[in-house]
């Protein structure tokens, strides 16, 4: 059976990816590595409260060379998805070090035991061999409103200590193919919402406070446009890239759907405002307040994603109307997955669920 080795599996695309996977294709292991930082939930990767078939957790960190030579030597992967990453911009400010850790140390570790594992593979094990880093848009910059979107060819200008680090691993993911020959392939994606997001991010925050009677913070103006696609429309894009992508390319993904914070907000108040009115009847709107903007924010991100479409033939299936409703619906009928990672007994659930793989 084949084996795909996905790194940080446990947090929310990762997570999402490792259902996709398990939905369409009923001939693969799936090896999760993951660091179980206070971003991964093993909660993420049971189906129907159970732990899922044909997916093993290993836990442990990218950056730990040794642990990996021991997974590469027992699973044997041909693939390996790489989500790991400290990935909050807001942490980012406040503790940029884990974030060269994991997001720059841990890739390099990763790609330079990928490739020691890979140099020694047949021939026809080396040729279909991949490894895909899951980026982001950041890396590219700020945009103002007239500026066209990100290509694939916009020059890095990061701004952050989130996107400078994953810049940073990018580059070195471009270097591991040019230098090395590694079979690597990089996508570079917007926001991303739905199912098993950590509500500590805009989208899930927003729901979360908001049914709990809380404020609902908005940095600065909120006039901030993000790019926002629905994550399983993300997974399989880069299913898509995995299966067809050019070894050493770069590829965009994005769902045209540029909005404004405020805008985003508002549409989740109106949603829950339908879906779970509140019991005095006022809208969810009353507990929008503005606090104080966040340092370096960027202003406009947009993605143009013609390249995967042209060459790959993807384009996203959800509108944000569709994913949106789809994402709160979520909300609403997870209230136990909220609760747990509210007060920290997601934390525990290793010990019910799991025993170490390796
Ligand atoms: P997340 O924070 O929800 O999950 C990250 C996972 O990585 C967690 O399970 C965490 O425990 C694990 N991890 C952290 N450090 C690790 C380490 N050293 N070794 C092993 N595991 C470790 O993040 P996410 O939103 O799922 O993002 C996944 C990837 O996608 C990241 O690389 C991120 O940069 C990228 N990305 C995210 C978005 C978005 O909107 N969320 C958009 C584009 C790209
Ligand atoms: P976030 O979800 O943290 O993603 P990113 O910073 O990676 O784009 O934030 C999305 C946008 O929402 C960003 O412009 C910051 C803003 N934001 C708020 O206004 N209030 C909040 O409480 C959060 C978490 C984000």
């Amino acid at each position: 059976m084949e084996c795909i080795l996905v790194t940080g599996g446990a947090g929310f695309i990762g997570s999402n990816f490792v259902h996709e996977v398990r939905a369409r294709q009923d001939d693969v292991h799936i090896v999760v590595l993951d660091k179980l930082t206070y971003a991964g939930n093993l909660e993420n990767l049971t189906f129907n409260g159970s732990r899922m078939e044909r997916v093993s957790f290993v836990e442990g960190d990218i950056a730990d060379a040794e642990l990996l030579r021991r997974l590469f030597l027992k699973f044997k992967p041909s693939r390996i998805v790489n989500f790991a990453a400290e990935s909050h911009v807001d942490r980012s400010i406040h503790d940029p070090f884990a974030f060269v850790h994991t997001n720059v140390v841990g890739t390099c570790v990763l790609l330079h035991q990928s490739l020691k594992y890979w140099e020694e593979l047949s021939f026809e094990q080396k040729d279909s061999f991949r490894f895909l880093h899951v980026s982001t848009d950041e890396v590219y910059g700020s945009l103002s409103l007239s500026d066209p979107p990100f290509t694939e060819t916009t020059p890095f200008q990061p701004n952050s200590p989130y996107s400078a680090s994953k810049a940073a691993s990018d580059h070195l993911v471009r270097a591991w193919f040019h230098t090395y020959g590694l079979p690597v392939l990089t996508t570079n994606c917007s926001n991303n919402y739905g199912p098993y997001h950590f509500p500590e991010k805009l989208i899930p925050l927003m729901i979360v406070n908001a049914l709990a009677g809380k404020p609902l913070p908005i940095y600065g103006d909120g006039q901030q446009i993000r790019d926002w696609l629905y994550v399983e429309d993300h997974c399989r894009a880069i299913l898509r890239v995995l299966e067809a992508g050019k070894c050493g390319e770069t590829y965009n993904i994005g769902g045209w759907n540029e909005k404004t914070n405020l805008e985003i907000v508002h549409t989740i108040c109106e949603l829950l405002d339908e879906m779970r009115p509140r019991a005095d009847g006022i809208s969810y709107k009353s507990q929008i307040t503005h606090v104080k903007d966040r340092p370096g924010h960027d202003r406009r991100y947009a993605i143009d994603a013609r390249k995967i479409e042209r060459e790959l033939g993807w384009r996203p299936q959800e509108t944000f109307e569709t994913g949106i409703r789809k994402t709160v619906r979520w909300y609403l009928d997870n209230p136990g997955w909220v609760e747990r990672v509210q007060n920290g007994s997601y934390r525990e659930w290793i010990n019910k669920q799991y025993s170490p793989a390796a």
